[in-house]
């Protein structure tokens, strides 16, 4: 089989119906049978998420990837789930991305020459034997490399606190990327002072930090942020609240400290997903996640009152590429017997990456 990245997928897919796309992604899927498997992402739009064989949040979708023996592994999701789950498989199991663009501007926010950069900034100021660094999967596979070459391990939203711990226990210090927010709440959580959690800032001279502050710091957090998680706010849930006095809220991890302190719970769209469906029926929800997610908790749970937390709603504009067409596009070619778009990560990035996806996998 030969492999093609992404073309103009041509106007063919785009003037199909959407009764036609579907029917032709089922036959398809059909055909390809047991050669396939299609992993979903909770964010993903319904047309695709209904083709799912399994659906999770980053943590499961790796897992399931790094268990699965099929051929052909479609990842609807963005750029970083793929390359996880290409080096959690094996060199003759392809990873698919249906479509190239759909990346993670959070991931984006720390390559690995940056931190690097930094690294070495950070070395005549600390020992750095003892910091431990942690990037959330929300990162390239050159990142990951990075982390697993220095002894350190991969965090999701659904494991941050104990990989944090871990981290504590080796050497005392760590040094978290990219998400600030992430990285606060979980420290937060696991009971480490405000004034021992410090932020680098990219751009500024030692993160515009004193020698001092870093020297004392247990937690350095780099400044990325996911902007979907960004429009939540303390004082929407304040109103919330104000309306509706019974209403709970539940939030993801990458929104700010003071949105998680305010709401009831937080976790991973796993974690969320497990607290609506465990609720009584009746109970009143606000999420503070991506729109996708809680429109479709809304429509599974319509004896739940579900809302979000924000009154915009806020989407992942890259999840949102991988549309059915895409989808159809990718499988249309497995099934003429080419790979597109297949995401593959080179042999050195990937095995130091996969040290630290093991990692985070045994922790
Ligand atoms: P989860 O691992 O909780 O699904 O989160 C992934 C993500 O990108 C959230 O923005
Ligand atoms: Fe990245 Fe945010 Fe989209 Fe998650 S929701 S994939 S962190 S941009």
């Amino acid at each position: 089989m030969t492999n093609v990245k992404q073309a103009d997928i041509g106007k063919e897919y785009l003037e199909l119906t959407g009764d036609e796309t579907h029917e032709r992604i089922a036959a398809q899927k059909k055909e390809l049978g047991a050669q396939l498997l299609i992993l979903c992402h909770h964010y993903q739009q319904d047309d695709v998420f209904n083709f799912a064989d399994y659906t999770g949040d980053s943590l499961k979708l790796a897992k399931n990837a790094a268990t699965s023996d099929r051929q052909f592994i479609i990842f609807c999701g963005v750029h970083f789930m793929a390359e996880s789950a290409d080096i959690l498989t094996t060199d003759a199991q392809a990873v698919i991305l249906p479509d190239l663009t759909a990346g993670c501007s959070m991931a984006d926010m720390a390559t690995s020459t940056e931190v690097e950069g930094v690294w070495q900034e950070l070395a005549p100021l600390l020992d750095t034997k003892t910091v431990t660094p942690i990037t959330y999967v929300n990162s390239s596979a050159s990142l990951k490399a990075f982390v697993g070459e220095h002894g350190g391990s991969v965090c999701t939203s659904s494991n941050a606190e104990r990989v944090l711990a871990w981290a504590l226990r080796r050497g005392g210090r760590v040094f978290f990327c990219p998400d600030e927010h992430l990285g606060r709440n979980s420290a937060h959580a696991l009971g480490i002072p405000a004034d021992e959690v410090v932020l680098w800032r990219r751009g500024e001279k030692l993160g515009g930090n004193k020698i001092a502050a870093l020297q004392k710091a247990k937690v350095i957090l780099w400044d990325g942020y996911c902007t979907v998680h960004m429009q939540f706010s303390a004082a929407q849930i304040e109103q919330l609240r104000r309306d509706d006095p019974t209403i709970r809220i539940i939030v993801h991890p990458e929104c700010r400290r003071e949105v998680v302190q305010a709401a009831d719970l937080y976790g991973s769209t796993e974690t969320i997903i497990r607290a609506v469906a465990e609720s009584p029926t009746g109970s009143h929800w606000a999420i503070g996640t991506e729109i996708n997610l809680v429109e479709r908790l809304a429509r599974q749970f319509p004896d739940r009152h579900i809302r979000s937390v924000s009154n915009v709603a806020c989407k992942c504009s890259t999840m949102y590429r991988i549309n059915p067409a895409h989808l159809l596009w990718v499988l249309d070619n497995l099934a003429a017997g080419r790979v597109v778009n297949r995401i593959t990560v080179d042999s050195r990035t990937a095995g130091f990456a996969r040290i630290a996806l093991d990692r985070m996998l045994t922790i």
